[in-house]
């Protein structure tokens, strides 16, 4: 069930120069949410944006009635919700989409950019059932890989970055951790980092799942226009994903 709620903002944190987290309180009881759903935003104080924005939930706190997100500012959408300040007002349709299915006992989650910010409430949904994960976050440099500490609760972090400015040099998938060992691997970033991802996973027959980040307008599934071409047809990603299957993403992934 989908729900319309206007949230307040309890905390506001700069996560240097390029992203922000928001940390939302509902004001009666936070409904169930699954690992990698998403909410989409209001934008509120512009007459320049319209639409919602897509973004996924990166934190719950069901005891404080809490969900976070993690926001990389990009345009004029994100520049305005960044103007916000604790106390104010932000609503939110959600919890939207299909989210991770939390599967295997030894999983790997591969994070880029922004596509970090769903695996650390995963990661806290594998601990809740008994599973160490390993986390491997990607981004060009370190001020890119804005959240570290944070999932260090919840299982083995690796980082590798283009510039060797923090952990091992290079892209996440030369990073000398990357490897078959895992049973189940989720990814989310950007597009060539999934495909990348998804095509070693499918190729060595490891479990793997993808988290599109289409651009999207309702989220909701009623403007078809974040429409992805899957090996089953035409699919939504707002509703039927974001996350999906590697193995119905072969086309995608260019896998003949
Ligand atoms: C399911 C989902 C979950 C997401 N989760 C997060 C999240 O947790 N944190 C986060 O920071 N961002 C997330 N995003 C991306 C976020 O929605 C966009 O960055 C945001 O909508 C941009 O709005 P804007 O008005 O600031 O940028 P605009 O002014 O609309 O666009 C600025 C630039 O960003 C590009 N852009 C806009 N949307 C996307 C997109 N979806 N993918 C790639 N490029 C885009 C545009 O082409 C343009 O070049 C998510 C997207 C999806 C679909
Ligand atoms: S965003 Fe409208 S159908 Fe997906």
């Amino acid at each position: 069930m989908k729900h319309i709620t206007d949230f307040t903002i309890v905390r506001r944190e700069q996560l240097g120069q390029h992203y922000f987290a928001l940390t939302l309180r509902h004001p009666g009881t936070l409904p169930s949410i699954a690992a990698g759903q998403f909410v989409e935003v209001e934008v509120m104080g512009t007459r320049e944006v319209m639409l919602r924005r897509p973004i996924s939930i990166h934190d719950v706190n069901p005891a404080e009635n809490t969900l976070t997100l993690l926001i990389q500012v990009v345009g004029k959408g994100t520049r305005q919700l960044a103007t916000l300040q604790e106390g104010d007002t932000l609503n939110l349709i959600y919890p939207l989409g299909h989210g991770f299915s939390v599967e295997g006992r030894n999983p790997l989650l591969v994070g880029g950019g922004a596509g970090i910010a769903p695996l650390l409430y995963l990661a806290k949904c594998y601990k809740a059932k008994g599973v160490e994960t390993t986390i491997l976050l990607g981004g060009r440099t370190k001020e890119l890989i804005p959240v570290r500490e944070a999932f260090e609760p919840y299982g083995k972090l690796l980082i590798s970055t283009e510039d060797g400015s923090l952990g091992e040099k290079g892209m996440v998938t030369q990073h000398s951790l990357f490897s078959a060992a895992y049973d189940h691997i989720c990814t989310c970033g950007p597009t060539p980092m999934m495909k990348a991802v998804g095509r070693y996973a499918v190729e060595k027959g490891v479990d793997c799942e993808v988290s599109l980040e289409n651009m999207m307008a309702c989220g909701i599934g009623a403007c078809l226009c974040c429409v992805t071409d899957t090996d089953e047809g035409h699919k939504c990603v707002c509703k039927e994903g974001p996350v999906f299957d590697a193995l119905k993403l072969k086309k995608w992934m260019g896998i003949e």
